[in-house]
């Protein structure tokens, strides 16, 4: 049988679409690759290493930090900071954005924002996670200092999203804008195979991934979609299929693979919306629009572009089947 490609050969051929690649993009996914083995590694003996359960702080979000949300951001950090091309980094364990060049020459090209460990509730009870990244192009000058406004870039700018999830198999599932591919890791070779080329959302499905403990404050368009999701109706074969994993990432690669739709509305312990636009929303919604996919968090609002104004900010998210996400929004403009 023919070895599949890994995800090294797959960039190094695909670099032919870009001319002007500098090979920074490339460098930045070795980065990627390398520390998400690392996570895999830790992941597959959590219950006997001391990575799980609560590190003892609290993170800017108002959440108790994992050990491993912790662990995973240094990993990234570190292999992030290693390459010269990336300048800085925000992340959802991060108060604020990591400026990796101080005083040095400030000739990295690129800013990545992350969530490290997506998912920290499913630690302790072995159930996937994953991790999600974000990559743009600095736009503050070269040599100068990275800024705020680097990582403040509606989710149009992104050059490259993706997530790794850490499931029955690691996988990596990326977008650098053409077209959506996943990796699996053969751990035994400790290399990523281009397992499914080509990813296609589904443009309609029957699964809805909602928190729906959350039901009572939930907007009247959102009860109304719930309740239509649960209706009889052979002819759109209703009732849907209920499934929440509780790792956005977890969610979001069913719904990829099966069709399906992830809502996120606001909710009582959540009046802007629990999901992060900048390292959560934006990269999924690039890989969903990719794919073929929607991403709102409103009607007619694309995720991609809202105007971010602060490196933590949330937003409603509804993302999945465009046929779904087009259903929802409907009953989101009736309300
Ligand atoms: P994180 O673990 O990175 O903080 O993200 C958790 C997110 C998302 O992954 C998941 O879908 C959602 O929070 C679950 O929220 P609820 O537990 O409120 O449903
Ligand atoms: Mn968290
Ligand atoms: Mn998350
Ligand atoms: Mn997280």
């Amino acid at each position: 049988m023919e070895m599949t490609k890994t995800l090294g050969e797959f960039i190094i051929d695909r670099q032919t679409e870009y001319p002007n690649a500098t090979g920074a993009l490339t460098s930045i996914f070795s980065s990627i690759r390398l520390a998400s083995k690392v996570l895999h590694r830790q992941i597959n003996k959590a219950g006997l290493v001391d990575i799980t359960g609560a590190a003892g702080a609290e993170n800017i979000q108002g959440e108790q930090q994992q050990k491993l949300d912790i662990f995973a951001n240094e990993k990234f950090k570190t292999a992030l900071a290693a390459r010269g091309v990336v300048c800085g980094i925000a992340s959802e364990e991060e108060d604020k954005y990591v400026n990796f060049e101080e005083g040095n020459t400030q000739e990295g090209e690129y800013v990545v924002l992350m969530d490290p460990l997506d998912g920290s509730s499913n630690i302790d009870v072995n159930v996937s996670v994953g991790t999600i990244f974000s990559i743009y192009r600095r736009v503050s000058p070269l040599g100068q200092p990275v800024t705020e406004a680097d990582f403040l870039q509606p989710g149009n700018k992104q050059v490259a999203a993706g997530y790794v999830i850490y499931g029955s198999s690691t996988m990596l599932v990326y977008t650098t804008g053409n077209g959506v591919n996943g990796f699996t890791l053969d751990p035994s070779l400790g290399v990523f195979c281009l397992s499914h080329p080509d990813m296609q959302m589904p443009e309609d499905g029957k699964i809805y991934s909602v928190n729906e403990g959350n039901y009572i404050n939930f907007p009247t368009g959102v009860k109304k979609y719930i309740k239509y999701c649960q209706e009889e109706d052979e002819a759109t074969q209703r009732p849907y299929t209920s499934r929440y994993i509780g790792s956005l990432v977890s969610d979001f690669h069913r719904n990829l693979i099966k069709g399906g739709i992830y809502l996120y509305p606001t909710a009582r312990s959540y009046p802007k919306g629990k999901l992060r636009l900048l390292y959560e929303c934006n990269p999924i919604a690039f890989l969903a629009e990719q794919a073929g996919g929607k991403a709102i968090s409103a009607p007619d609002q694309p995720i991609m572009d809202l105007k971010p104004s602060e490196l933590h900010e949330r937003t409603p998210f509804f993302v999945g089947s465009t046929k779904m996400v087009n259903k929802v929004e409907e009953f989101l403009r009736e309300g």
